[in-house]
């Protein structure tokens, strides 16, 4: 089978087992997981249920489509993201979106665990991501193109679309949620950068490091969908704050700002 043809069937599996018709996913980060456990009437479709999905490599981490409402909207969640830095080809792991395109799905809302570079930012704030540097030394379009998806140049310059930024900057604003903007740069991991890596990824203009979000961004891209991307600054990156960097940390922080993580993703699905 062709990557098309595994993406058209999975599609298909998909839209004859549930009868949800979301037109918004969400990627759900670090410690960030539990938003789809919070869906409506939940209907949860395991990777491994569908025919054809390339099982050998995405079936072992009980990676799932979870479709319910939320916030009056019809959504679906990806639970157990996949990483570059796992081993799968940055095709692979963004699988998953390329079915929701097929499916009809317009928007997509990536979250994840970042390193701040910003040295204005602190433990624990929300990043909005306003662009992105790829430097991963990877990118998933490549390969034949996927001509039903999107052309072989994809412009990106409005990736992270500025339309919904504006619309969630003001609505976070009103509801109180402090909200940062900024420029994520994806390293592979999974070490944590060096502090010389930190001190690049700021001269060249990074806000915030992290090892996800750019190959679903420029995938969802390419298939014409909106992005939207909030990174959740769970630690200062490497060598800006005295210490190590400890993974316990990371997760910490991302259970204490949760109850503010999930009233922005609520506010997002609100006026996206
Ligand atoms: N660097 C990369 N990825 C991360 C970090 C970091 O400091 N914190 C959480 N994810």
């Amino acid at each position: 089978m062709t990557l098309q043809e595994t993406i058209t069937a999975s599609a298909e599996y998909l839209r004859t087992h549930v009868t949800n018709r979301p037109t918004v996913a969400l990627v759900l980060g670090s410690g960030l997981g539990d938003f789809a456990d919070t869906l409506e009437n939940p209907v949860r479709i395991p990777y491994k249920d569908i025919p054809n999905f390339p099982q050998t490599t995405v079936a072992g981490h009980n990676g799932a489509f979870v479709f319910g409402r939320r916030c009056g909207r019809e959504v679906v969640a990806l639970q157990g993201r996949l990483h570059y830095y796992e081993g799968y080809s940055q095709q692979t792991l963004t699988l998953p979106v390329r079915v929701l395109a097929a499916m009809g799905v317009k928007q997509l809302v990536l979250t994840n665990a970042a390193g701040g570079v910003n040295t204005s930012f602190s433990q624990g704030c929300l990043m909005l991501i306003s662009d992105h540097i790829n430097y991963s030394g990877q990118n998933p379009l490549i390969g034949p193109n996927l001509d039903a998806f999107g052309p072989r140049f994809p412009d990106v310059s409005d990736l992270y679309t500025a339309e919904l930024r504006t619309k969630i900057k003001a609505a976070a604003a009103a509801a109180g949620i402090p909200l940062e903007e900024g420029v994520y740069m994806m390293f592979t991991g999974p070490n944590y950068e060096t502090p010389a890596e930190v001190r690049m990824a700021r001269i060249v203009g990074a806000d915030a490091v992290g090892m996800s979000t750019v190959p679903e961004a420029l995938v969802a891209g390419h298939c014409g969908m909106q992005v939207v991307g909030v990174s959740c600054i769970t630690n200062m990156a490497a060598g800006v704050l005295p210490g190590k960097l400890d993974h316990s940390e990371v997760v910490e922080t991302a259970n204490r700002v949760h109850a503010t993580f999930q009233s922005l993703l609520e506010t997002i699905l609100q006026v996206i």
